[in-house]
């Protein structure tokens, strides 16, 4: 059988106190309605619906990247009459309801839910909890076999205390739904088309609702507002921290790092508090990251060092470089083998070579520099001209005395020596002292200015 997946998000999620829509806000940096589809795109399906209506235009936007169908629901009525709206974009097969603002469902949880759908049998994943308000209770008959969902409004006391409640999440054939989605009614508390209603239809026809509980009751909590998103929140990065430790990594403290996005991780590797990944992150064997780095696509080389307060965006480090602190790393640099980057270094599309050193206060941009290179403190590659970027292009064992403007397109050749405080405008050949910078005089005997005295 094929399977569908329907995933609800048109609601408006009053209780963030958001001009965005819920399902937009992020958990690990990624939208919640994107963990929901990336998880049921784990899933062997042949489509993936998202019902949008409030913000629709703007998750639209934010999932166009994505494989999913969107179905929109105008007027939110109830989560059945939400459904109801994909019908006719469903396959013949299985149907999974998910909804955008439980982001933490496991794939082998809907797993073990699909697998006991079948023309005889849908299926309903139901959680036991210690405080129940709100939910819809699971009604059992005296075989033990459920037969309906009430809702916790039209409840009578009795159906309140039971403490089995639905998730929401459920699957069965699209061929049942076809039957039953169009007989509901919104004669209930809340005026609402429940899609809830459709178990008391299926025990009706005796078909068996097969009932299974998550591995973690984390998997099946929504989140209404923000305090919800932020407990959520540390649970994603609880368990990223643990899978970095698992991988070989120690960690100052798991509970002050985040993780947005994926980070493979090598053995030895120590990263200290407040750090940030982000994007895809590789880090070798060896790694050390101090306190407070920012690291985003980057990959980290064996036993490369990133000091305290770095930044680190689009670069890729070989083996031993060291970095920081206060440095900042941006898109297209390349350090070879043992470079070091040091304090108030700004790079952007660099290669720098093996063993160079741009140790303070410097710009290195669009530029290319030899192995051993040194460049002095504040340095700048005069990359822009207002309109366009040319290239520095540095050989190896050059020295760059302090203070020196590169002023590209310009080249230093091999072993060359640029004299401190030079503007550099001309090609320098290998080998040569450049000086470009007005002689010192001095005047014999001056006399300082003296204060006057009133
Ligand atoms: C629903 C269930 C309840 C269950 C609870 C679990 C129904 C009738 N009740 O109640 O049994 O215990 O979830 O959290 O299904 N939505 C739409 N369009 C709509 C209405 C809702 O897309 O017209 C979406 C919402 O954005 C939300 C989800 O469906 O993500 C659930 O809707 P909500 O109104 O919060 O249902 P609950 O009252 O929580
Ligand atoms: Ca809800």
């Amino acid at each position: 059988m094929t399977l569908d997946v329907v995933i609800l998000a048109a609601g408006q999620g009053t209780r963030m106190r958001s001009r965005r829509p819920k399902v937009l806000h992020e958990l690990a940096g990624r939208p919640m309605v994107r963990h929901v589809l990336d998880t049921a795109g784990e899933l062997e399906t042949r489509r993936l619906h998202v019902v949008i209506g409030h913000g629709g235009d703007q998750v639209r936007e934010a999932l166009g990247d994505t494989p999913a169908d969107f179905v929109v629901q105008a007027e939110q009525k109830g989560t059945g009459h939400a459904v109801a709206q994909a019908l006719d974009a469903l396959g013949d097969g299985k149907v999974l309801i998910l909804y955008g603002d439980v982001p933490l469902i496991r794939r082998e949880t809907l797993a073990a839910l699909l697998d006991r759908v079948d023309e005889r049998r849908m299926a309903l994943l139901t959680v036991t909890l210690e405080n129940p308000a709100g939910y819809g209770r699971i009604k059992r008959d005296e075989r033990g076999h459920a037969v309906a969902i009430v809702e916790h409004k039209d409840a009578t006391p009795a159906e309140r205390r039971v403490q089995e409640c639905n998730t929401g999440i459920m699957a069965m054939t699209a061929d049942q739904l076809r039957r039953w989605l169009p007989r509901l009614s919104a004669d209930n508390a809340q005026g609402e088309y429940y899609l809830t209603d459709v178990i008391a239809m299926a025990a009706g026809e005796g078909i068996e609702i097969a009932t299974a509980q998550p591995g973690d009751p984390v998997e099946v909590e929504g989140v209404n507002d923000r305090v919800q998103l932020a407990r959520l929140e540390r649970i994603v990065q609880r368990d990223a921290a643990e899978r970095l430790m698992r991988s070989g990594a120690t960690l100052a403290d798991p509970g002050r790092l985040d993780v947005r996005g994926h980070v493979d991780c090598g053995r030895d590797v120590f990263i200290d508090v407040g750090c940030v990944f982000e994007g895809n992150v590789e880090l070798a064997d060896g790694v050390h990251v101090g306190p407070y780095c920012v690291i985003r696509d980057a990959r980290l080389g064996p036993d490369s060092t990133i000091q305290a307060h770095s930044v680190i965006e689009g670069a890729t480090l070989d083996g031993g470089s060291q970095v920081g602190p206060f440095a900042r790393l941006r898109p297209g640099t390349h350090l070879a083998r043992g470079a070091r980057i040091g304090n108030f270094v700004e790079t952007k599309n660099a290669e720098v070579g093996e063993g160079a050193k741009i140790n303070h206060l410097s710009y290195v941009g669009d530029a290319r520099l030899g192995r051993d290179v040194n460049i002095g403190a504040g340095t700048i590659t005069c990359n822009y001209d207002g309109a366009n970027k040319h290239h520095t292009e540095i050989g190896d064992r050059a020295f760059i005395g302090s203070n020196t403007a590169l002023v590209a397109p310009v080249s230093v050749g091999e072993g060359a020596t640029v004299g401190a405080g030079s503007t550099i405008s001309k090609d320098v050949e290998a080998g040569s002292l450049a000086v470009a910078r007005s002689r010192q005089t001095s005047l014999g005997g001056w006399q300082r200015p003296t204060k006057r005295s009133s």
